[in-house]
């Protein structure tokens, strides 16, 4: 089995990219949607509910732990990687094969202020894109809009138009928080249609089935098993936006 997991509902994208890479593979996914968003917390705080989270999905028989979340990713990668016994799997901000994909030198990474005051971002910056001009763009806004389940409508869409206000001649568009590939057709339609808009969940899902051979994972019978810190019944329509269908979601306590 592999567990995911994210700050809310946005790892479900990840999840989605993995089921469809991996159709046989059991999955379960935690939302620690009591503690959402994680982009304004303290870096200690993410860390201990990172680890909270990584330790039930282990405790739950996840054999690999997805960490679905580009913020946690950031401030926990490691600690995870020093403290479970699975391999840990994380996101990474796309900087690279954005760089690959420009063709006028500048592109836009949405994501958290989180994600994108960390040393990894930093160093990807620095390691792949010298010479590039990169518009960080912190778009916590979005991540709400998503975990409302309001992925189409035109508030969401005025936000998206605000925030790329900041980046109008980017030409390629990075996707750095898990929250917002359901927000794809929005911001397609605010920077137009020659703007390449990367998502990296499908390369994720790519690294978690290598992982997968390595250690042997068997496969089940392709189940999906959802879980979140927060309240169920108030979280379930927004989860059926995102994930484009109704999901049963059981509610669970995990104190850091
Ligand atoms: C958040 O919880 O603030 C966003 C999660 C992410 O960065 O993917």
């Amino acid at each position: 089995m592999i567990g995911i997991f994210d700050s809310g509902l946005g790892g479900l994208t990840v999840t989605r990219a993995i089921h469809d890479r991996m159709p046989h593979a059991d999955l379960i996914y935690l939302a620690d949607s009591a503690y959402c968003p994680y982009g304004p917390r303290p870096v200690e705080e993410i860390r201990a509910r990172a680890l909270a989270c990584g330790r039930w999905l282990v405790d739950q028989g996840a054999r690999i732990v997805v960490v679905a979340c580009n913020t946690a990713t950031a401030a926990a990668i490691e600690l995870l990687r020093r403290e479970l016994p699975v391999p840990v799997v994380g996101m990474e901000p796309g900087v690279k094969p954005a760089v690959a994909a420009t063709r006028r030198g500048k592109v836009a990474v949405m994501a958290t202020s989180g994600t994108l005051a960390s040393d990894r971002f930093r160093a990807l910056v620095n390691a792949y894109a010298a010479d590039v001009e990169v518009y960080a763009l912190a778009c916590p806004d979005l991540v709400e809009q998503v975990e409302a389940g309001a992925i189409s409508d035109e508030q969401t869409r005025m936000l998206i138009a605000g925030h790329l206000a900041a980046a109008p001649d980017a030409d390629v568009i990075v996707l750095g928080c898990t929250h917002f590939p359901p927000l794809t057709p929005l911001i397609s339609a605010c920077a137009g249609p020659a703007v390449t808009i990367i998502d990296t969940g499908p390369a994720v899902a790519a690294q978690t089935a290598r992982v997968a051979e390595r250690i042997g994972l068997p496969d089940g019978s392709g189940a999906l098993r959802c879980y979140t810190t927060g309240d169920p019944q108030a979280i379930a329509p927004a989860l059926a936006n995102v994930w484009g269908e109704a999901l049963p979601l059981i509610g669970v306590e995990i104190p850091s």
